[in-house]
């Protein structure tokens, strides 16, 4: 899988905020849907366009629109924080769920809920989620919608770690993993260094 780290100054500056830990869940929502914005909007700088005619108010000239929008896939609970983001640059996509929790001993994804067909029929897919630790999530992610029969399959993550990229990048999955920012590491509970916590609970609470 190919993947590019988004460089921008306002990803850097939305994200400081998500990192402190003064912020409260509103403003890390809001700010968390302005980091899915962003990066939304620069995985989809190359999407496939078709031709169509277009009437001005003054002559008909040749305009384009989407070829076909993208099914975006939030793994739940923190990739719900990117959806708002995500529709509002891509209001007619259609979207599925992908329930995921992280065992704390073994690290591994618990899959809960999917709502992703078995046949997505070449269509593109959008898979969103903001932390990549150590990759078991999205990669769980990313093969089963690989064997659903997606077409393009593009990920976005706000905030990475190197263990993380390294597994998604070894996936062998054919694809594009965009990413706001990549962190240091890791800690013993595979927490993202210096990170900015469990964002499913600064969106949403501790109560799960
Ligand atoms: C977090 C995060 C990712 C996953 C990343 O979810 O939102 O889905 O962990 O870790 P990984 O790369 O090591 O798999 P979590 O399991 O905490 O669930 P939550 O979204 O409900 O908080």
């Amino acid at each position: 899988m190919e993947i590019e780290i988004v460089n921008h100054n306002l990803i850097k500056e939305r994200l400081t905020v998500l990192r402190d830990s003064e912020t409260p869940n509103s403003i890390f929502r809001q700010n968390l849907h302005d980091l899915s914005v962003f990066l939304v909007y620069e995985a989809l700088r190359n999407v496939d366009l078709e031709k169509k005619l277009v009437k001005t108010p003054l002559v008909e000239t040749e305009g384009w629109t989407l070829e076909c929008a993208p099914l975006l896939v939030p793994i739940v609970r923190a990739g719900l924080g990117m959806l708002d983001g995500a529709l509002s640059i891509l209001p007619n996509s259609d979207v599925c769920f992908l329930g995921a929790r992280r065992d704390e001993e073994t690290f591994q994804p618990e899959i809960y809920m999917n709502t992703i067909p078995n046949e997505l029929d070449g269509c593109g897919v959008i898979v969103l989620d903001p932390m990549l630790a150590t990759g078991g999530s999205l990669l769980h992610a990313l093969q089963l919608i690989k064997d659903s029969g997606a077409g393009r399959i593009v990920a976005i993550s706000v905030l990475a770690a190197p263990q993380g990229l390294e597994t998604i990048a070894a996936s062998g999955i054919d694809g594009k993993l965009f990413v706001g920012y990549v962190d240091e590491g890791l800690n013993k509970s595979a927490f993202i260094l210096p990170g900015l916590g469990d964002a499913g609970d600064r969106q949403f609470g501790q109560i799960t």
